[in-house]
């Protein structure tokens, strides 16, 4: 039977699951809501926006979808899943009471605290005065302050002195920078090791992790700037060694899943675990509730088994049945940015140099086609990404690609891989 499939998302995450996808041929036809101008090569693209919950519902129902993927974490946050289930389609990601691992902060941190999962020590404030008197008490720094709820990946602040934590108290709480995720905060111990990324596919009963990755969050080389969504990743991560992963099974990843069944909100999709690796052990960092970007334009090239079938298995409840294979190769994604990300930049300039591309796979997170050619149309515009037998290799091979590609005031990190290449053992 030929089945008809739909994206929510609009980013490189959301491309590389649609390529990922398309090599599955039971699948007949795949819409993008909303897609890009690259998604629109792959799949077609439907102008609904991915927070737009019922236009997303009522579509589904109208073109027989048979299959949905959630991806972005605001629509899983607004309980896309537990309305699509309601008309009965069947929908990859976690419900809104499970998704509210990645949607409330304050809600994951007392998750972890409750099951005895290894993570920073903190407090929650639910007022700037009470977070003023906390702050004026401490010594010890940097400290990391961090609002609530959803703040597309800016919502961290790490706090050098005083002064730096009291201006972000007030930026976050009085002056709202963040919206209203800012209406309670988390203030946190600062952590010290390498970040490790690892998402795992569960259908609340088995977990399967993924290769590892490792982000790099900053907008600069050598971990400076400002945090972004992320600026190139690579697969696996060479810090996360087979102690490590035993570690992270035993007190992290089962734990979670456990723990969330306890609480009666039993997490299915793609569970995200922001991890450090710390002198004292692994902490948990964060959740996220979906697929990270650009940590899946990485994992998924490396991905053997037919992602569908194991998609299928998490919704149904059976991926006890489902071998989830990865090759042993590595990858290396480039995230190519607009000049200024992530804070003001331009749209609408040309790209060019896609077509010459022919080593690495390119993912589109921000473009979108006017006049049969390809303009940016975000802050991250594409990611390239790149596979081979050993990192240095892949990391070659994606930067030697990247060389092929214009648009103007381009910016991308010279330094990806580089941490890792030093942890390799
Ligand atoms: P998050 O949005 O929670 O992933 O935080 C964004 C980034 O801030 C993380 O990837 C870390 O690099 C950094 N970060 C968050 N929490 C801490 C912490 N407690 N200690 C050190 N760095 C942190
Ligand atoms: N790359 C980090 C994230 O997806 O949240």
């Amino acid at each position: 039977m030929k089945v008809k499939v739909m994206v929510v998302g609009s980013g490189g995450r959301e491309h590389a699951i649609i390529k990922k996808l398309k090599e599955n041929d039971t699948i007949e036809k795949i819409f993008a809501l909303p897609g890009n101008g690259g998604i629109s090569k792959d799949a077609e693209c439907v102008d609904i926006k991915a927070t737009d919950i019922d236009a997303i519902v009522e579509f589904a129902e109208k073109n027989n979808i048979d299959f949905a993927v959630v991806a972005p974490d605001d629509p899983l946050v607004l309980g896309a899943v537990d309305k699509l289930a309601e008309k009965n389609i069947p929908a990859f990601g976690p419900n809104k009471n499970a998704a509210i691992i990645e949607g409330s902060k304050v809600f994951s941190k007392e998750l972890m605290k409750k099951y005895g999962i290894p993570t920073a020590e903190y407090n929650v404030f639910g007022s700037a005065e009470k977070a003023v008197s906390f702050i004026k008490q401490n010594k010890k720094y940097p400290i990391v302050i961090k609002a609530d709820g959803l703040a597309l990946g800016k919502g961290v602040l790490i706090c050098a002195d005083e002064k730096e934590a009291l201006d972000g108290i007030r930026s976050i709480m009085e002056d709202k920078v963040f919206g209203n995720s800012g209406s309670s905060i988390v203030i946190e111990e600062f952590l010290e090791g390498p970040e490790i990324s690892v998402l795992a596919f569960t259908d609340g009963k088995t977990i399967k992790p993924m290769v590892s990755s490792m982000d790099h969050k900053r907008a600069l080389d050598d971990d400076k700037g400002l945090n972004t969504g992320g600026m190139g990743t690579v697969a696996p991560n060479p810090y996360y060694t087979k102690d490590i992963e035993k570690e992270c099974m035993e007190k992290i990843f089962i734990p979670t899943i456990e723990a969330m069944n306890k609480e009666g909100r039993t997490f299915k999709g793609c569970l995200y675990f922001g991890l450090m690796a710390t002198k004292d052990g692994v902490k948990v960092i964060e959740y996220n509730c979906r697929f990270g970007d650009p940590e899946t334009q990485v994992v998924l090239p490396l991905l053997k088994t037919d992602l569908f079938t194991i998609m299928r298995a998490t919704v149904d409840g059976t991926l006890d049945k489902v071998d989830v294979e990865f090759s042993a190769d590595n990858a290396c994604c480039i995230m190519l940015a607009s000049g200024g990300y992530p804070t003001d930049y331009k749209k609408g300039y040309e790209i060019t140099g896609i077509e010459n591309i022919k080593e690495s796979e390119v993912y589109h997170s921000g473009t979108a086609i006017k006049d049969n050619k390809f303009i940016t149309n975000g802050g991250r515009v594409l990611g390239v990404s790149a596979t081979a037998k050993d990192l240095q290799k892949a990391i070659d091979k994606a930067y030697s690609d990247v060389k092929n590609i214009y648009f103007k005031d381009m910016h991308y990190r010279k330094d990806i891989g580089k941490r890792a290449l030093q942890g390799e053992k």
